[in-house]
């Protein structure tokens, strides 16, 4: 199993948007048995909590189900565990860096990476109130990531 981690601050908004996305595309891909799909924040303020309704009415709007999603909060073994945690933003991009051993085999980027650096980071919605723009960005990058994975595993999709 591949395992996918996203990687937000308070993980009530972008992470849990962009893991409600990446397991629908994964599933619509037919890989839901190759790819496991998680996220958590570098804060653990929120742990036990929904996602931030404009997140829920963004994903509702898009036909997105976020059954079984609640904050939680990174901890240093996940390191050890996911094959690729996908940081929002610069900060929480440091934040995981700290927690990564010289030996993991984790692959630790930005998510505006996999969308050819179109853009650099999703703005947080929390401070700006743009979650359309949050979702936009989301999706482009689950997209370029899922094609990432794909690809580097050999996988074979359901078309
Ligand atoms: P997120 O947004 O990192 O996208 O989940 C935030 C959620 C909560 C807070 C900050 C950002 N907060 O300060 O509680």
């Amino acid at each position: 199993m591949v395992k996918v981690m996203f990687v937000c601050l308070g993980n009530i908004c972008r992470s849990p948007m962009a893991e409600a996305v990446f397991r629908k595309m994964v599933s619509d891909a037919g890989l839901s048995g190759e790819i496991s799909v998680d996220s958590c924040g570098t804060d653990g303020w929120h742990i036990g909590e929904p996602p931030h309704r404009g997140t829920r009415d963004m994903l509702t709007e898009h036909g997105i189900n976020y059954d079984g999603i609640y904050g939680s909060a990174l901890k240093k073994e996940h390191l050890d565990e996911v094959d690729y945690i996908i940081a929002m933003d610069e900060e929480n991009l440091s934040r995981i860096l700290a927690f990564k051993k010289a030996n993991s085999h984790a692959e630790a980027r930005l998510l505006s990476h996999y969308a050819q650096g179109r853009w650099t980071v999703v703005p947080d919605p929390w401070y700006t109130g743009n979650f359309t723009l949050a979702y936009d960005l989301i999706s482009e990058g689950c997209d370029g990531l899922l094609e990432h994975i794909v690809k580097k595993h050999r996988f074979v999709t359901k078309s």
